[in-house]
């Protein structure tokens, strides 16, 4: 099958030349080696390199689990960062699902209310997910939760509606969801939340929505095989990750991903994850930023033409639409629109992208572009792998760790002191010292 995603460059050629990025190409290639070898920094994390093949036997169980919340008339997906993005960014980009709704992924009690005021307590089921099984968003979303649904139809019914996803062996949550009985899936200890969207964090939940899990496992097989090849100028994730390198090497700091499609937002979000936590550390790193076009074009189009020259934008950009909708003719065309009459608005949007393009270019900002056949499951699963081996790439040219993910814990660290939680204690006189 013909690759359902494309990598142009010629934007970038007069900062990034062919010649550089096959100079780059030994350094390319031992980065990708070092992934699929398993002998690089992190190599203790490279579950989701086999993850698409991996997660096949896995489907008919979570069928299964997803079957059952047929009888819910709303799911909430509780999780947050890994276990939260690549969900929402799926479902929203394949049309959204009014059964699955999302908790655990902020600490606002106005939001929390209002969902709660929004479902039926009888008629919602719960999939909590969490790794680690101890980060406090999510933990403290399901005790509300669970304890409202237990009180609307009981402790027992209430089990046959909770299903865990987790470690397979630490955890509080995994702890829980053993005592209470709750149907359980595993995250594989070498798959770390960014990189997770393949294993029952991703599948269960887009499967309780009603997509196809199936193909997106399959796109992201396909990608698996054509990113794993050593012939870099046929490997997009290689090309894609040395382009970037190459680019943060003469100074860019800033990577903007725009996408001209609104449903493609947390598909971005996903990105941002996924890039930020890998690549960020150490000092180094480009910050992964997200626009939505046309949309951003103004608020933020000003910047991107004209600011700090220090960014680079990659555009996502979709060749085929689900539906179209054609420009009406008006008699009095008094807003002067009727020589778009009889167009189509996917063609009007691709003229909007060609011109920014070329706008954004020539105002200095380097533009790759990236072209997806269309937005269904394969052509997603296909996306994910591709920016998952790039970023394993990058981050190893950038050389760092792109596994772990060592500054999350500061926060939660200071969080947890001023919470009172117990061993926080000398951490917590010490905020106080300093005013906190
Ligand atoms: O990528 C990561 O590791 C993090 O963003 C986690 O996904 C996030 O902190 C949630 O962690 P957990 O699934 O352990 O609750």
């Amino acid at each position: 099958m013909p690759s359902p995603l494309s990598l142009d460059l010629s934007y970038i050629a007069d900062l990034v030349s062919e010649q550089e990025i096959a100079a780059l190409s030994p350094q390319v290639e031992a980065a990708l080696k070092s992934l699929l070898e398993k002998t690089g920094r992190g190599s203790d994390y490279l579950g989701w390199i086999d993850l698409p093949f991996d997660a096949q036997k896995q489907l008919p169980a979570l069928r299964k689990a997803a079957k059952a919340f047929d009888k819910c008339e709303s799911v909430v997906s509780v999780g947050i960062g890994g276990s939260y993005l690549g969900i929402k960014s799926t479902i929203e980009a394949l049309g959204g699902s009014d059964k699955i709704h999302y908790a655990g992924h902020h600490l606002s009690p106005t939001s929390f209310n209002k969902l709660l005021k929004s479902l039926n307590p009888k008629k919602t089921g719960i999939i909590v997910i969490s790794k680690s099984g101890t980060t406090t968003e999510p933990a403290v979303a399901f005790r509300i939760l669970k304890s409202w649904v237990e009180k609307a139809v009981g402790k027992k019914k209430a089990k046959a509606r909770i299903a865990a996803v987790t470690d397979q062996a630490k955890g509080a949550l995994k702890g829980m969801a053993d005592a209470e009985g709750y149907a359980t899936f595993v995250i594989p200890d070498d798959v770390g939340g960014r990189y997770s969207v393949l294993t029952p964090v991703g599948l269960l939940p887009i499967a309780a929505a009603g997509f196809d899990i199936a193909q997106l496992l399959k796109g992201a097989q396909d990608a698996a095989k054509a990113v794993k090849s050593t012939d870099l100028s046929a490997n997009l994730s290689a090309r894609y990750a040395a382009a970037r390198y190459l680019l943060y090497k003469k100074g860019k700091v800033a990577e903007v991903l725009a996408n001209f499609r609104p449903e493609l937002h947390y598909v971005s979000e996903w990105w941002k994850q996924l890039y930020g936590e890998s690549e960020g550390k150490e000092g180094k790193g480009l910050f992964p930023a997200s626009v939505d076009l046309t949309t951003d074009l103004h608020s933020m189009g000003q910047y991107l033409q004209e600011g700090q020259r220090n960014l680079l934008e990659t555009m996502l950009w979709v060749k085929d639409e689900d539906a179209d909708v054609v420009i009406p003719k008006d008699k009095d065309d008094r807003e002067g629109l009727n020589f778009l009459a009889g167009k189509k608005l996917s063609w009007v949007n691709e003229q909007a992208f060609k011109g920014t393009a070329v706008a954004h270019k020539d105002g200095g900002l380097p533009v790759i572009r990236l072209t997806l056949e269309d937005i269904s499951e394969y052509t997603l699963g296909y996306l994910y792998y591709f920016f998952e081996m790039a970023c394993g790439i990058s981050g190893t040219l950038v050389g760092i760790n792109p596994f772990d993910q060592p500054g999350v814990e500061a926060y939660k660290k200071n969080m947890f002191a001023l919470l009172g939680k117990k061993g926080f204690e000398n951490l917590a006189a010490e905020l106080k010292a300093k005013g906190v």
